[in-house]
């Protein structure tokens, strides 16, 4: 596994660039499968997961060129064609894109194979939403010893969806598959994060007929044909919070070019509760450790419009350095909180609990999983020998081995690659003194 040695106390400072958001490209690429002409997507990171959807989109015969310097992908569906199942195989574990496959494959070839889905160990990720969906839109769903295979021997007829919780992906999965089908599709309790509203904007501009209502029901009518889109990737609104909860834990400075304050409302209320200071302007938001202690919050993570689950991991690492006790309910997935070991190991005071604390009772209250935490601080953390566990905690990891005095070993930063573009190169930029073990 490649390792990084990190040698920590010194604040991160200076500039680095945010471009397109990781949750959304991806989704982007796979709706390029629908079109019956080419597509141009622009401000795309050079990240693994772009690597592996184009993989996966040249497996299915579409022409796939991309310049990772100018971020541009361009895609040509024009003989989408079965992928030999051998091939797909190859894929499994790598990524949960695939699943998405499934609707602009049964429109394109009336068939799909879609393997075992990775991710990360943040929970058991079922995909249950998503095949109700696709059987509800008359897709026949067959569960293989590698995976699931798919068909539509009737085609794809438009139906009602109520989600029982609202999942980002079960929602990409309709809006990937009503668009196409026969008649009107609604979906009821849909998450509505700034990536899904702007794969709503691509589908729109690929000729597809969607409405978003204020109670959060998406109303698609599918038409017959859809063209190619050019669109420019939304900025990465995790990335972003990632580098200002950075600033914070080691007391730095960082202008994050790129980053939108659209999408991140919710995240700079809490920064600025917890003391953090913050200028924003048309090119970007400068994120700084205030000189003076941080203050402890209560913190509860949601869907959109909430605080993003994905924005704790990084920011826990900065409630190690506030002055108090910080508590944070993480109510999206069940088990967000394996990173915190790490963090304890290296002097931080950290306590996971089963109750919901400091909010609502939510869907894990009666269950057995750790998904409270309370943070006591400000402790300071000492260096470490450390295993990253999945991206975002990984990227917590970093932050952590860069605010603690010592040299740490950071092992398995392949799985930051997945999501954080070129971060070894920002965090020289930022003054970090890592080197490639
Ligand atoms: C997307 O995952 C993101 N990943 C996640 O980011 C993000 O944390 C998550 O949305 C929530 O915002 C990508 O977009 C590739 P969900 P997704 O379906 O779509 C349960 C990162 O690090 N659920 O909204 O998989 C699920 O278990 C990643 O960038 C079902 O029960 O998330 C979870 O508890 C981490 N059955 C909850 O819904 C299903 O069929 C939310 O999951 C689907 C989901």
């Amino acid at each position: 596994m490649a390792e990084l040695v990190v040698h920590g106390g010194t604040p991160l400072t200076g500039e680095i660039t945010v471009r397109g958001a990781k949750n959304f490209v991806s989704k982007a690429m796979v709706a390029a499968v629908l079109g019956h002409s080419p597509s141009q997507l622009r401000n795309v990171p050079q990240i693994k997961d772009v690597h592996v959807v184009s993989e996966l989109l040249r497996l299915h015969g579409v022409n796939v060129s991309w310049d990772p310097e100018t971020g541009v992908v361009d895609m040509d569906p024009s003989n989408v064609e079965t992928a030999h199942r051998a091939d797909i195989d190859a894929h499994a574990g790598s990524s949960r894109i695939p699943i998405l496959l499934c609707g602009p494959l049964l429109h394109r070839l009336g068939e799909a194979f879609i393997p075992d889905l990775g991710g990360c160990h943040i929970g058991d990720r079922p995909i249950d939403y998503h095949l109700t969906i696709l059987r509800e839109f008359g897709a026949k769903v067959d569960k293989l010893a590698s995976g699931i295979r798919i068909t539509a021997p009737r085609g794809l007829v438009g139906t009602q969806v109520s989600l029982p919780y609202p999942s980002v992906g079960a929602t990409e999965q309709l809006l990937l598959t009503a668009v196409q089908a026969r008649g009107k599709t609604e979906l009821r309790n849909a998450a509505i994060e700034p990536e899904i509203m702007d794969l709503v904007a691509v589908l729109q501009r690929m000729g597809a007929i969607i409405s978003v209502d204020t109670d959060r029901v998406i109303r698609v009518e599918g038409v017959d044909r859809l063209e190619g889109y050019t669109f420019t990737a939304l900025p990465d609104r995790i990335e972003a919070a990632s580098w200002a909860s950075a600033a914070l834990a080691t007391r730095g400075d960082i202008y994050v070019r790129g980053a939108r304050q659209a999408d991140m409302v919710t995240f700079l209320n809490i920064y600025r509760k917890v003391g953090g200071d913050f200028t924003i302007d048309d090119a970007g938001i400068r994120f700084r450790h205030p000189g003076t202690p941080l203050h402890a919050i209560a913190l509860e993570t949601d869907v959109h419009p909430g605080f993003m689950t994905d924005w704790q991991q990084p920011l826990v690492v900065a409630l190690t350095q506030a002055s108090g006790l910080s508590i944070v309910h993480e109510t999206v997935y069940e088990n967000r909180f394996g990173f915190t070991e790490a963090l304890t190991e290296m002097g931080a005071t950290i306590q996971v609990y089963r109750e919901c604390l400091g909010g609502l009772t939510c869907r894990f209250g009666q269950k057995n999983f750790f998904h409270s935490a309370i943070i006591s601080g400000p402790t300071p953390l000492r260096a470490a020998d450390i295993e990253v566990p999945d991206l975002r905690g990984g990227f917590s990891h970093l932050i952590a081995a860069l605010a603690a005095e010592g040299t740490s070993r950071v092992r398995g930063i392949e799985l930051i690659n997945r999501g954080y573009e070129s971060f070894t190169a920002k965090l020289e930029a930022l003054g970090a003194k890592v080197e490639q073990a």
